[in-house]
């Protein structure tokens, strides 16, 4: 038996005993009728905490940015302009286009999560015949495969400006909003102060069991409940995990610089390590997300370290590479690309699991990297 530290994702997180005591004691009743209570404290805290009108439970982030694209491009023809690596275009199925009948056109993603401004105004559409209707642009934040950056409010600032001259909606996909907040030490309010509808997670590092949220204004979440039902989304006495959802919010918001602090550690140790094939941004090291890039000329994916760090040898365990019972140690993390690895700090990874999962990380790229 070998103990694991399971770093693929946040969304690896189960519920507190917090949340579990309030699920089971939630207020209930059928939220489709507007009927449930704990789903309404909820989307009424979280409006607040946003400095939004009104909030929207929906089941997943996948389904809350789908229907923030469908309410924005509700008009055939409709174009969402937005980074090449985020979430929507990548792992969404193109549900923009599958669903939504909305065409996604992309822009290169800067390695912080940001594109270039001018190379939005370029492609801002709709006044030739030729042509599909911008109707609205979205970012990512933290930017999930560049690894955890939160977007410079200066940035979001100057895009707010364009986007107001040219009347389009920001919809900011906040799958890991609060860690963002948490990076630039403001409010919610203030990182999305310019956004026409956000969209956040809660099961991803606050830990609630299932769900998600759409905040925006009140125009904007009727429409969106509409689309939801459409979706099969409407989930009645959703209280039990809207309850869990509450918790996230006072419990488990406040710890998220933890991971943070944690995330830094692990990318400080792999660049001391200074090993030829392996390297990490640590400067521009933000939030949970680790990434390791493996150099070019290397032979090394990312699935072959992986595939290593799943392994437990003999001589590992003759040193420090194992737990106080003696036990062997594994490292779970994901392969992004054939050359990027991502490891990602959670609340349920203690002190003791990133030490383990130092020593083993760098046994591991100390062998494979010489
Ligand atoms: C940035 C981002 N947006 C959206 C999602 C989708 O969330 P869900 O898995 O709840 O559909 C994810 C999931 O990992 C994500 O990382």
């Amino acid at each position: 038996m070998a103990y694991i530290v399971d770093l693929r994702s946040d969304t690896v997180t189960k519920p507190t005993k917090a949340m579990k005591h309030a699920m089971v004691n939630s207020a209930l009743g059928d939220d489709v009728y507007g009927e449930d209570p704990t789903v309404n404290a909820l989307e009424t805290k979280l409006a607040a905490l946003l400095g939004k009108q009104a909030a929207l439970f929906v089941p997943s982030g996948t389904m809350a940015n789908l229907i923030a694209i469908m309410v924005h491009c509700n008009k055939r023809g409709s174009e969402a302009i937005v980074g090449d690596s985020c979430h929507i275009f990548k792992y969404e199925q193109g549900g923009a286009a599958h669903l939504g009948g909305v065409l996604l056109t992309t822009l290169d993603n800067k390695p912080d999560g940001t594109f270039e401004l001018s190379d939005l105004e370029r492609r801002i559409r709709g006044s030739d015949i030729h042509e599909p209707v911008t109707s609205m642009v979205a970012v990512e934040n933290t930017h999930n495969y560049c690894g955890g950056k939160s977007l410079p409010l200066n940035w979001l600032d100057e895009l707010s400006a364009l986007c107001k001259k040219h009347l389009l909606p920001i919809h900011m996909d906040g799958a890991r909003l609060f860690n963002a907040c948490a990076h630039e030490q403001q409010p919610p309010s203030r990182v999305v102060r310019d956004c026409a509808s956000v969209s956040v997670c809660f099961s991803k590092g606050l830990s609630a069991p299932v769900g998600s949220a759409l905040v925006g204004d009140y125009h904007f979440i009727q429409q969106a409940r509409r689309i939801r039902k459409m979706l099969g989304g409407g989930m009645r006495q959703a209280g039990v995990l809207a309850a869990a959802a509450i918790v996230a919010l006072d419990e488990v918001v406040p710890l998220l610089e933890l991971d943070h602090k944690r995330a830094f550690r692990l990318a400080k140790v792999i660049e001391g390590l200074f090993l030829k094939p392996f390297s990490v941004d640590v400067d521009n090291q933000h939030s949970n997300i680790v990434l390791v890039r493996i150099a070019a000329s290397s032979q090394l994916t990312a699935d072959k370290v992986l595939q290593r760090l799943a392994q437990v040898s003999l001589s590992e365990t003759q040193g420090d590479c194992k737990t106080t019972d003696d036990e062997g140690v594994i490292v779970k993390g994901t392969a992004f690309n054939e050359k990027t690895l991502r490891f990602t700090l959670h609340r349920e990874i203690t002190d003791e699991d990133l030490w383990l999962a130092i020593m083993k990380i760098t046994y591991v790229f100390k062998e494979l990297g010489q």
